[in-house]
């Protein structure tokens, strides 16, 4: 009797205790999908309501068995990506029929799928409610929102309407909990830039506070570091909709480097349509990945993962043992004089994701190279089993980024040449490209920014984990000895968004 009573106390002091203990070691488990999406073949034609439905339900369909499956795992949460319902390319008129209007859940609670008369024209927000509450699961998706306004509103746009690309997320009951505009929008000519941006988080009862952004936006102060720095987020949900862009923008690649850089945990997903290589999803904590990159089939992947919570005390860096190479001390800077641009010998620029790079070759079984860009220099020390058709090239560039929009990157970049020639040098390596090269290395850079984004990509597109990475004195830096298979590109990736 008493036994049984205290037994209860017991259980009533951990349910209401639960979530505080939740943050000392906890886990839960999220789950992504990479969605390999059905396309409208002619999505700037005006199509009806029903027709847009039907489209739609085709890929609906997917995420209720993806939904389904993630629950039979026990994930709590799952994300899908962007754009995952309807595509791209449409113009102002033709989303209008993909479109439905969502509610703000910080002015109201509602649950579609348990209210469906309440608001018309929700048929999608239905759908996906009722999976989240059928799976008991949240349910992070991405569809176009649209507001009406009229001449009240002085910036209402001249067909009275706004249109977000939204992210909109469902709670395990099928509440609509958070609901995201897309600040930083990339060639959507159908959609609006909020006029505020929009810092949204949403609370779980098994992991606290996420923090919600899309695709673009992960390369801008606003929200995303806003989110991290103001509301303290420590974890993030990232639909995206990605073009990967080798060696340095990666989709997995930039996942794992801003989840590292950052220090949190970050749940992406990302479209799979090889043919536009997209492709590049995944799971990643400040010590523990789980992705998925696929250029070869034109299947969808689910990826479901134990997530440790963040602790308070976690930060940006691993903790790892130091590595030095060679007898070099770590600590002390380097005796060797830094190069000036163009002044030695080797020096050479070369064009990489659009920017103009002042490369050195990195040659020989070992060496100690340091290039400069304006008041940044890179240093590379490195030994290795270089296989001498395989040309390597260490960069740095310091400097406005101009193409698509403009923004100020500082970065050193160790990469695989893709031709026989060093003229090739930051040109694009695929993934179907074989490198066997191994190179021991230790990366440094003296940034001006203190937000740096660093990564590991190895043969076929696979990520590695520095062993040592993070700041050291004024320069940052990152190490990697016995890396898991030929080098692709070592990358310090920095943004200096003041300068933007
Ligand atoms: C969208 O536009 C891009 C660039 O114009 C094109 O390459 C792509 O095939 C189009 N995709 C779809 C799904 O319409
Ligand atoms: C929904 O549409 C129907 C038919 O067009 C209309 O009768 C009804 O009032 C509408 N309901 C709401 C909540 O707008
Ligand atoms: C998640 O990981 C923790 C720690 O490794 C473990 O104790 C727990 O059982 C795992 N949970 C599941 C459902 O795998
Ligand atoms: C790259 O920069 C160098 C040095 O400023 C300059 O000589 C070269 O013309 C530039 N290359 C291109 C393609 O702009
Ligand atoms: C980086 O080092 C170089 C060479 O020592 C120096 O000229 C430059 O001012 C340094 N940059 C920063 C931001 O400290
Ligand atoms: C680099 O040098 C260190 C120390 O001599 C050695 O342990 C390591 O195996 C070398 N790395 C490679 C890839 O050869």
């Amino acid at each position: 009797m008493q036994l049984s009573v205290l037994i209860k106390i017991a259980a009533l002091w951990q349910c209401s205790f639960g979530l505080s203990q939740a943050s000392e070691g906890a886990h839960y488990i999220a789950a992504v999908y990479e969605h390999n999406i059905i396309f409208n073949p002619d999505p700037k034609v005006p199509r009806s309501r029903q027709a847009a439905l039907d489209h739609m339900k085709e890929n609906l369909d997917i995420y209720e068995e993806q939904v389904a499956a993630a629950a039979k795992q026990g994930a709590q949460i799952i994300v899908f990506p962007e754009d995952g319902l309807h595509g791209f390319n449409y113009t102002r008129e033709s989303i209008v029929s993909y479109s439905e209007t969502i509610p703000d859940p910080a002015s109201m609670s509602w649950s579609p799928c348990l209210q469906p008369e309440r608001f018309n024209g929700t048929e999608v927000l239905h759908r996906l409610s009722c999976m989240a509450h059928k799976h008991a699961v949240y349910l992070v998706a991405n569809m176009p929102d649209r507001q009406e306004c009229d001449s009240t509103d002085p910036h209402c746009p001249p067909d009275g309407r706004y249109q977000f690309n939204t992210d909109v997320v469902f709670s395990d009951d099928g509440t609509i909990v958070a609901r995201y505009h897309k600040q930083n929008l990339y060639f959507e000519s159908e959609f609006n830039t909020p006029r505020e941006c929009e810092y949204v988080t949403f609370d779980t009862p098994f992991a606290g506070r996420f923090g919600l952004f899309t695709c673009f936006d992960i390369l801008f102060h606003e929200p995303v570091i806003t989110l991290l720095e103001k509301y303290q987020v420590k974890q993030m949900i990232f639909p995206t909709a990605w073009f990967n862009e080798a060696p340095l923008l990666s989709a997995h690649q930039f996942q794992k480097a801003f989840a590292t850089g950052s220090g949190i945990n970050l749940l992406a997903a990302n479209l799979h349509h090889p043919p536009l290589r997209m492709t590049g999803s995944g799971i990643f904590t400040p010590s523990h990945s789980v992705y998925h990159f696929d250029m070869e089939t034109d299947k969808g992947r689910l990826l479901v993962s134990n997530v440790s919570l963040p602790t308070d005390s976690e930060t940006g860096s691993p903790p790892t043992s130091e590595v030095c190479m060679k007898s070099q001390d770590c600590g002390k800077p380097s005796a060797s004089k830094p190069v000036a641009d163009g002044a030695a010998p080797g020096t050479f620029h070369g064009s990489m994701s659009s920017d103009n790079y002042t490369f050195v070759p990195v040659q020989g079984a070992e060496g100690d190279l340091t290039v400069c860009d304006g008041s940044l220099c890179c240093r590379l020390l490195y030994n290795g089993s270089h296989v001498p058709e395989e040309l390597y090239a260490f960069g740095v560039f310091n400097g406005l980024h101009t193409a698509a929009r403009q923004f100020y990157l500082e970065v050193c970049a160790l990469v695989r040449c893709p031709g026989d020639t060093f003229a090739s040098c930051g040109g694009e390596v695929t993934a179907g490209d074989q490198t066997i090269t191994t190179i021991d290395f230790h990366l440094e850079g003296n940034f001006s920014t203190r937000y740096i984004y660093p990564s590991i990509l190895t043969s076929g597109m696979q990520l590695d984990s520095p062993d040592r990475v993070g700041w050291e004195k004024e320069s940052y830096v990152m190490s990697k000895k016995h890396i898991s298979g030929g080098l692709v590109t070592a990358t310090l990736y920095g943004r200096h968004y003041e300068k933007d």
